[in-house]
């Protein structure tokens, strides 16, 4: 398999895995913006999900995808098949130490790894100068920022911000797993995030009292598992007890309503 692009050109690409939604078309937005070509992937890459995950019914609308990313000029589209990307003999591995051991790490201890690899060999392929990612994925976009530094990948890392429906709710390819009543629920993380805002902004620096606060508003809801609310610095990703002025910082979500694993988070400086 060769590189996917036109050599010569300054190339942006955004990585993604299908069932594409306003989040991933606002990053092409953003590519066509800055390069002379825009390159997109789909590929539900099999190595960053566990076996528990749901790789086998994960959401797939290629045809629908294809026509989106035309009409917001994605010039070049690469769906390669898993055995093109791992083929037989495939052993090599990319893996980020530190930064990849909490938050989602923890909760999903091979993930990183299948991202950092995979992101690696579609980086290679494209030979793109600068690559899109959303912020929804906080943590990825931190490893995956980390890891183009420490390989000293020459492509840029640019991360976008989330897009939301009108109420709130963070667009996610996995929303459409929600349940009617499931997605109401769902906004209760919008709201502790918007109730953690406002203890911030009113003076609040103590992470234990705002986790305290946001737990709170989950305790009515039906069935839900949070797994955990963070605090940490934006750039290094390091887990902060107490917010200090003009440090910009993370508040983090995971929680699982029904059956449907669910992130969020707001950055923030005070
Ligand atoms: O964020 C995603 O959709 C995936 O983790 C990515 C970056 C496309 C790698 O498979």
């Amino acid at each position: 398999m060769g590189q996917f692009a036109s050599v010569g050109k300054q190339i942006g690409f955004v990585p993604t895995m299908g069932f594409l939604h306003e989040g991933h078309i606002s990053l092409v937005r953003e590519s066509v913006k800055e390069n002379e070509i825009t390159a997109a992937s789909i590929f539900v890459n099999p190595t960053q999900f566990a076996a528990h995950e749901d790789l086998s019914n994960y959401p797939r609308n290629e045809k629908r995808d294809l026509e989106l990313l035309e009409s917001v000029g994605c010039d070049v589209v690469f769906i390669p098949q898993p055995n093109e990307i791992y083929p037989p003999g495939f052993q090599t591995y990319v893996l980020a130490e530190e930064i990849t051991k909490i938050l989602e790490g923890e909760f999903r201890p091979s993930h990183f790894k299948g991202v950092t690899t995979v992101v690696t060999i579609l980086l290679n392929l494209s030979r793109c100068s600068n690559s899109y990612f959303g912020r929804k994925d906080a943590q990825q976009a931190a490893v995956l920022t980390r890891m183009v530094k420490d390989l000293y990948i020459p492509c840029t890392v640019h991360v976008c911000p989330i897009v939301r429906d009108s109420d709130g709710l963070a667009m996610s390819s996995r929303n459409v797993y929600l349940s009617e009543d499931e997605r109401g629920e769902a906004l209760t993380l919008y709201k502790s995030l918007k109730l953690a805002e406002e203890l911030v902004m009113k003076g609040e620096k103590e992470t234990q009292r705002i986790r305290a606060a946001m737990t709170g508003l989950y305790e009515k809801l039906r069935d839900y598992e949070l797994q955990y609310i963070a605090f940490t610095e934006a750039e290094t990703f390091t887990q902060i007890d107490e917010i200090e002025g003009g440090i910009p910082f993370y508040i983090l979500i995971a929680c699982r309503i029904g059956k449907t694993r669910l992130i969020d988070n707001f950055l923030l400086t005070v």
